[in-house]
């Protein structure tokens, strides 16, 4: 187990947020340990604002056993779901193609319910372990209240390794599918974002919303809302949390919008 001190725009793909004391747990005894006191969660940091305070509480990291898999059998919650996409194809494994081109860890996609109109993390789970309250406890995906861009986890419960739903499939179909999903985020920003920062409402699409607008290029010291698509707002360089809170805020004076982001503290 490692214990130092960060900064956590290190560690979020936004790359804003603040000091905080980042514990890094490789066994399950680093995680007992680990969470004796007040904690929060990190996955691959793809879904945060973490303000330039930073947090108070440990900032808990999975690694070691945790970034280990299995596709036939376990697959810890620290692994990058982009490499399990591929893994899966390589071995003609279906199942996962819908969340290509999501950056996230497996803990985290399962927290969010993570997905595209091809497909949610929800769907590839057959089996959920989650350590609360002290112990590790197996859920059933159905235990554990998915919806879109949510989940029900146990108050304080950390992901730790999950069961896939994969099924053998021709390895061109598997292709053809990712190229698929691949295509429908041709109009997403390569900058720096922490994806779309809205759910969408019923039936609507946030990002047109927000294009229609005329709010595509808002901007707040270095965030702004990215010319590309309109429900990502991007850090073009030193971008501060309080920069990012005020053009949400600007976007939201003009549009009823639902947070998708988790922002910390
Ligand atoms: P983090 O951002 O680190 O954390 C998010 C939440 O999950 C926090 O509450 C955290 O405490 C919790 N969490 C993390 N790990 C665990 C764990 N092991 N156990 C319990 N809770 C945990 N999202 C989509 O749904 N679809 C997309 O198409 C999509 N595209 C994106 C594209 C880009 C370029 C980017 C930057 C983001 C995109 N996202 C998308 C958003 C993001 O990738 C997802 O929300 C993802 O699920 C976040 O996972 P993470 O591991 O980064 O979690
Ligand atoms: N559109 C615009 N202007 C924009 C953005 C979009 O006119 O600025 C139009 C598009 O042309 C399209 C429609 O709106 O006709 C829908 O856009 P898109 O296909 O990009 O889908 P989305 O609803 O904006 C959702 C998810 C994304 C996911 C894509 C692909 C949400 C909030 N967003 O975006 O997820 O990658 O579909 O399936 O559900 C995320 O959750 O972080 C995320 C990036």
């Amino acid at each position: 187990m490692r214990v130092e001190r960060v900064l956590l725009k290190d560690y979020t793909t936004l790359g804003i947020g603040g000091p905080a004391e980042l514990w890094t747990v490789e066994t399950r005894e680093d995680l007992l340990r680990a969470t004796e006191a007040p904690y929060r969660i990190l996955g691959n940091g793809s879904n945060l604002l973490v303000m330039d305070e930073g947090v108070p509480e440990r900032v808990i990291r999975l690694d070691g056993e945790f970034a280990t898999y299995d596709l036939k059998g376990w697959v810890g919650a620290g692994v990058l779901l982009p490499l399990l996409v591929q893994e899966a194809a390589r071995q003609g494994l279906s199942g996962l193609e819908g969340l290509l081109g999501i950056p996230a860890q497996v803990g985290g996609a399962v927290k969010m319910n993570a997905g595209t109109r091809f497909g949610e993390m929800a769907e590839a789970l057959e089996a959920v372990e989650i350590f609360h309250e002290g112990r590790f406890h197996i859920y059933l995906p159905e235990e554990l209240g998915f919806g879109y861009r949510q989940s029900r986890l146990p108050q304080g419960g950390i992901v730790t390794r999950v069961r896939l739903r994969l099924q053998e499939r021709p390895l061109e179909e598997i292709r053809r599918r990712m190229a698929e999903v691949d295509a429908a985020r041709k109009g997403q920003p390569k900058r720096k974002s922490a994806g779309c920062a809205f759910k969408n409402p019923p039936g609507h699409s946030a990002g047109r919303l927000i294009d229609e607008r005329g709010l595509k290029g808002l901007r707040v010291g270095d965030a702004m809302v990215s010319l590309e698509h309109g429900n990502f707002i991007v850090n073009l360089g030193q971008a501060s949390a309080k920069d990012v809170l005020e053009l949400l805020k600007r976007i939201q004076e003009e549009l009823p919008l639902e947070l998708e982001w988790e922002v910390w503290p």
